[in-house]
């Protein structure tokens, strides 16, 4: 972030809400983008995965169970993976009522919806590609509907868009074929192998628990593959101490379900 704090410190992490703000609305819904616009966070982060007809979806899990009424709906259909079931199906479902009444009828969004209510808000998007070895060519498509949907115009490649994943292959393809977008791997690479992800990737993301500002300094003396520093956003940071902590290891984002919590910890 390069917003000047209270506390007159220039870098105060970019804070990222998780699955949106999905420690208040169902997560990767398109109330929990909306809940995070209304809070103020610009930068939310989202999973998609691809359905039996082709169709990319917003969701985390491989299987529908946790949070949607799939069980209710197609009771026959267990273990309800994403990717047994198709678009129009996934659309009848209740993505909202797991988190109370007051959600119901939020639905799993499609890739296409998820990226026009970012757009519509002027938000901006980490986009994961989750479970890559489910989906074979899954980074294809989602750089076809994000072309469609115009999110790989200059503006959006410069500064509204990144794509991560845990897959390195993914990353690496992703890289390779739109080499303009910003990208990032999800995981903490021996620094001994660092360079090799400086080579297609300008972020490392790993999560918040075994960090150490040792592994960040490695990290940030690296120019990743834009020839800018390599970056690190750390997952997934809840609470106040957590946030400092990381905060004080010199992190460029945190990813996090409480944005509130931790822009108020690290500010
Ligand atoms: O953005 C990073 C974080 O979301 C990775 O873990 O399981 O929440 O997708 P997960
Ligand atoms: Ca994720």
């Amino acid at each position: 972030g390069t917003e000047q704090t209270a506390a007159g410190r220039e870098d105060a992490p970019q804070v990222i809400a998780h699955r949106g703000a999905s420690a208040y609305a169902p997560e990767n819904t398109l109330a929990a983008v909306d809940l995070a616009d209304e809070m103020g966070f610009a930068w939310v982060e989202n999973d998609v995965q691809r359905t039996e007809d082709g169709e990319l979806v917003v969701v985390h899990d491989d299987s529908l169970a946790r949070t949607t009424d799939v069980e209710q709906k197609f009771p026959g259909r267990a273990p309800w993976k994403v990717k047994d079931f198709t678009a129009a199906e996934i659309a009848t479902l209740d993505a909202g009522s797991w988190r109370g009444s007051e959600w119901a009828g939020a639905r799993v969004p499609t890739l296409k919806q998820y990226l026009n209510r970012v757009d519509d808000n002027s938000q901006k998007l980490l986009l994961e590609i989750k479970k890559p070895e489910l989906y074979p060519g899954i980074e294809k498509d989602t750089l076809r509907v994000l072309g469609e949907e115009g999110w790989l115009d200059r503006s959006h490649v410069r500064s509204r868009l990144v794509i991560q994943s845990f897959g390195a292959d993914t990353v690496r393809a992703v890289h390779q074929q739109r080499p303009d977008v910003t990208t990032g791997f999800l995981g903490a690479p021996a620094v001994a192998d660092l360079p090799l992800y400086a080579a297609f990737t300008d972020q490392i993301n790993p999560s918040h628990t075994s960090l150490t500002a040792e592994y960040v300094a490695a990290v940030h003396s690296l120019k990743g593959a834009h020839g800018k520093p390599l970056r690190v956003s750390t997952w997934t940071v809840n609470d106040t101490a957590a946030a400092q902590r990381v905060a004080g290891f010199g992190v460029d984002g945190i990813i996090t379900n409480n944005p509130d919590v931790v822009r108020d910890a690290v500010a």
